[in-house]
């Protein structure tokens, strides 16, 4: 007998559903049975923070989260950022060399998205604050802050 639940939850704006055991993680039905492998997951312990996505606006570990709670859930994945153009953030991660192999780079993204909604001039300690919960191994973190720090300014300069 198939101990399987069928959860409706909104990826990206589309209402999905997916038919999932309870033990499974929010990561791997978005990209196993969803096919959304933007969401990348690294350690799987909560402590990387590759797989952040947005549940109802927050950043929160994919990894950490089963997928049956998501049950009437909104979650935004690094496929609905940028997808007709790059993003302030992405551009500017872009342009500052932000990223070197990008297995980082869609958590991070995610992660800050919801932080410069939140926080339109943040400094740079707060920046740096935030980034500590995101690790990378290529990028030596600093051209990531200067990115953010420079989408800020970006998005500042384009409200009306
Ligand atoms: S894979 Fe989720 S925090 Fe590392
Ligand atoms: S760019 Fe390689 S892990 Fe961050």
């Amino acid at each position: 007998m198939s101990d399987k639940r069928t959860i409706t939850l909104t990826v990206n704006g589309t209402t999905r559903e997916a038919d999932v055991e309870p033990r499974r993680l929010l990561s791997d039905v978005l990209r196993e049975d969803l096919g959304l492998t933007g969401t990348h997951v690294g350690c799987e312990h909560g402590v990387c923070g590759a797989c952040t996505v947005l549940i109802d606006d927050k950043p929160a570990r994919a990894c950490l989260t089963y997928a049956v709670q998501m049950e009437g859930h909104e979650i935004t994945t690094i496929e609905a950022v940028g997808e007709e153009t790059l993003s302030p953030l992405q551009q500017a991660l872009h342009e500052e060399h932000g990223l070197q192999c990008g297995f980082c780079t869609p958590g991070i993204v995610m992660t800050f998205e919801a932080f410069l909604r939140e926080m339109p001039d943040p400094s740079e300690a707060q920046v740096r604050d935030v980034l500590s919960g995101n690790l990378c191994r290529c990028t030596g973190y600093q051209n990531i802050v200067v990115a953010v720090l420079k989408a800020a300014a970006v998005m500042r300069e384009k409200r009306p």
